[in-house]
């Protein structure tokens, strides 16, 4: 186990965020109150961790000699990503040569980083029952994924095109037949991070909900690592984007145990410490592996409001070596609230009228610049009923009226 030192002098023990969003930010703040020297790292300026940290860095994270140069003068005892577009190659260069901790691993970085490490893990290597899938990096061979060619399983339809490389839906799309596929395409290849035209197409599941099992690697006090599980967090996607999550979610017993043996699993093998925001979907005792991150989840913002230590300190503490609590504290839930306006600089109307909204709380993340469906914030409320807590989440939520400026 680490001693923490102090921050701003010889002593300190210094954590660099790859990634300074509003989950970086969360995290930023989970290690400031511990006294840790932080490092935050974004690819544009003000990115809301960069407003919390010691020190703040703007690079291409995933320029692989820009990454290593800040890793090499800035020298991080604790490296965390927050992101997955990141030269993940340079993180596993610099852990093998012992100059830095990844957390939880950089081999769990670089197998996250895009759909097909961890998906090909997941099933090929695991196990773990996933949706049917294939990988193309063109119309033609999705054609022949999707329809069947030389002898290999078709996906058919309805499936969901994604880019291999790509979050928060970004690039995704459900086709229901053939008359799409070239949209669908194109909208990948639009939508891609970092380029690489390459896509995974899924067999649509047809599931009766969706859940998150937050998922904590921790050591006690012998060093021995133990798997701990929050409540499962259940959410609604809208376009591939969380809108809204809650915490607990009512699960039958064989569906909880399978959520935890998959999500077990999966987190054995990525090792390290930390938590893990394991994606899963749901249908009677059914549980089908969907994706896996390797450090807080979107999702797992309620449990700001819903736990006794949250997603952020629990990862705080998972990576420090410290003790965890995942138990629920409350029932809660969370409700997006989106840019609704293309401006930067904007203002928040109405957060005096959220905040009456009973057991309410707000986090407003601070990005300098508003997209109409950008994340700017998120509502939080508490209640002895999940469905109250929703309903008061979503009405704190819609009283936030971002405005331009003027
Ligand atoms: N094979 C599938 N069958 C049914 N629904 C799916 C399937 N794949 C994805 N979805 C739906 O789309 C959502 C987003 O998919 P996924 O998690 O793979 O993408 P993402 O871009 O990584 O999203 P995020 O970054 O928000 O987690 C899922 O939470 C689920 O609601
Ligand atoms: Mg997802």
């Amino acid at each position: 186990m680490l001693a923490i030192g102090t921050p701003l002098s010889p002593s300190a023990t210094k954590v660099m965020l790859l990634g300074a969003g509003e989950l970086g930010k969360e995290v930023l703040i989970a290690l400031q109150r511990l006294g840790v020297e932080t490092i935050a790292v974004d690819r544009y300026e003000n990115a809301p961790g960069q407003q919390v940290a010691h020190h703040a860095h703007t690079i291409v994270m995933s320029d692989p000699a820009a990454l290593r140069a800040l890793i090499l003068a800035q020298r991080p005892h604790i490296v965390v990503p927050e992101i997955e577009a990141i030269a993940t190659s340079v993180l596993q260069d610099l852990e093998a040569e012992g100059l830095v901790r990844v957390v939880p691993t950089a081999r769990a970085a670089r197998l996250t980083m895009d759909r097909e490490g961890i998906r090909r893990l997941a099933a090929e290597t695991l196990g773990l029952p996933t949706s049917p899938y294939a990988f193309a990096d063109s119309l033609a061979q999705l054609q022949a994924a999707i329809e069947g060619r030389e002898g290999k399983k078709a996906i058919g339809y309805p499936c969901i095109i994604k880019p291999v490389m790509s979050s928060s839906g970004k690039g995704q799309s459900k086709l229901e037949s053939s008359a799409n596929l070239q949209k669908a395409w194109e909208y990948a290849m639009a939508g891609g991070r970092v380029g690489t035209g390459r896509v995974i197409v899924e067999g649509f599941i047809d599931f009766d909900y969706e859940i998150t099992l937050l998922t904590v690697r921790a050591a006690d006090a012998n060093g021995q690592v133990h798997t701990h599980f929050c409540e499962p967090i259940g959410h609604i996607q809208r376009e591939g984007d969380y809108v809204e999550s809650w915490q607990p979610h009512p699960m039958a017993p064989a569906a909880l145990a399978a959520s935890q043996h998959i999500a077990k699993t999966v987190t054995d093998n990525l090792a390290g410490q930390g938590l893990f925001g394991v994606e899963l979907f749901v249908k009677g005792d059914k549980v089908w592996f969907s994706e896996v991150s390797p450090r807080p989840h979107d999702t797992g913002m309620v449990t700001m409001i819903s736990q006794w230590q949250n997603e952020f300190e629990l990862h705080v503490r998972a990576i420090l070596g410290l003790p965890v609590d995942t138990r629920l504290k409350s029932p809660g839930a969370s409700a997006v609230i989106y840019g609704a306006v293309e401006a930067k600089g904007i203002v928040f109307e109405g957060v005096a009228e959220a905040l009456g909204v009973p057991n309410t709380e707000l986090r407003l993340f601070g990005k300098p610049e508003s997209f109409t469906k950008r994340r700017m914030g998120v509502a939080l409320a508490h209640d002895a009923h999940v469905e109250i807590a929703r309903k008061n989440a979503k009405a704190a939520a819609a009283k936030v009226k971002p405005r331009v400026l003027g």
